[in-house]
């Protein structure tokens, strides 16, 4: 595997792999001059045709600090505005030669798509409601930090699944790593075959204090072309997680951007059993070592990717983690 397009891809051992990977790979964050020399020379582009805060500034955060060389590119300014298409894109900065292109869109499978037209390792950070695997492996990531393995775990993951990929790669994800995930949200924000997914579906919050974790989803308002609730007002007096809901043990996590007062409450939000901020900064750890592991491995690209383990520091080159560049 070349790519990372989807947790679909990914068995136990590799979402463990790359967790470890990312746990040596915090350690930069903390230095003084925050960079380790694991990509110098190599190129990475991030195209971004969605809204981003966290994803697009943790990428570029990652590559910055493996060393690597990074392109920004967002629709506004560019040549998408005089009509050049994705394809079109892809294919005029390819001449730029990417290791890697990290890319969002609005359409289900661009990523995949993305694969065939270039040679580079493509990374998907969000393919309409599809899948967003990097934000599943750093919630991974930090619900390990917090509570160790996530075997046995009792994870409720609250609201809009209808519009959601990272529901989609969550419930994977989570479910690989020994969790029992159950979904709950209105009717009409549930998709019908959300079971197949191997999680449990309510339409009520009743049995949310069996919860050890409450993963609460934005309303995706942006994606919503008819009333799927009658009233925001109306979706939080019976979905709102807040502290009437919330047990003092329980943890909650969100993806962000957080819409404060209506799938959550602004003070659970900032209150200690909120992983939102650890969430956001396990992102640059995170994406650190899946541009790595693509990019890195020890017969180069090609055969590189979410491998079997190896130990970083015996068996690979060049070290990724020697002093400050
Ligand atoms: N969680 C997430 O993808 O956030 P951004 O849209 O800000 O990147």
């Amino acid at each position: 595997m070349n790519h990372l397009l989807s947790i679909e891809e990914l068995d136990r051992p590799a979402i463990e792999r790359i967790i470890a990977e990312a746990a040596r790979f915090a350690e930069v964050s903390e230095r003084a001059v925050k960079k380790v020399p694991a990509l110098r020379g190599r190129m990475i582009l991030n195209l971004f045709y969605e809204a981003s805060t966290r994803t697009r500034s943790s990428f570029e955060l990652a590559a910055k600090r493996l060393s690597a060389d990074v392109v920004n590119f967002a629709p506004s300014g560019s040549s998408v505005e005089k009509g050049e298409s994705l394809k079109d894109t892809v294919l005029t900065l390819s001449a730029h030669k990417p290791d890697a292109i990290v890319i969002r869109t609005p359409w289900v499978g661009s990523a995949e798509l993305v694969t065939r037209w270039c040679s580079a390792a493509i990374v998907n950070a969000g393919d309409g409601k599809h899948e967003h695997p990097t934000q599943a492996l750093l919630d991974v990531y930090t619900l390990r930090g917090r509570l160790g393995a996530l075997d046995g775990l009792s994870l409720w993951i609250v609201g809009d699944l209808a519009h959601s990929r990272v529901a989609r790669s969550n419930i994977l994800a989570f479910t690989r790593m020994g969790a029992r995930v159950t979904v709950a949200g209105p009717p009409t924000l549930i998709p019908r075959d959300m079971e197949t997914l191997g999680c449990e579906v309510r339409h009520t919050l009743d049995e949310l204090h069996d919860a050890d974790v409450v993963y609460a989803l934005r309303m995706q308002q942006e994606r919503m072309t008819q009333a799927w609730v009658p009233s925001l007002r109306e979706y939080a007096t019976w979905y709102q997680v807040n502290a009437r809901r919330l047990r003092p043990r329980q943890l909650l996590m969100h993806p962000g951007p957080v819409n404060r007062g209506v799938e959550i409450s602004g003070e659970l939000v900032d209150s200690p059993q909120s992983l939102i901020s650890a969430q956001v900064e396990a992102g640059v750890a995170v994406r650190m070592a899946v541009l790595y592991e693509l990019l890195a491995g020890a017969s180069g690209p090609a055969s590189s990717s979410l491998r079997p383990a190896r130990p970083l520091r015996s068996q690979r080159q060049p070290d990724p983690h020697p002093q400050p560049a």
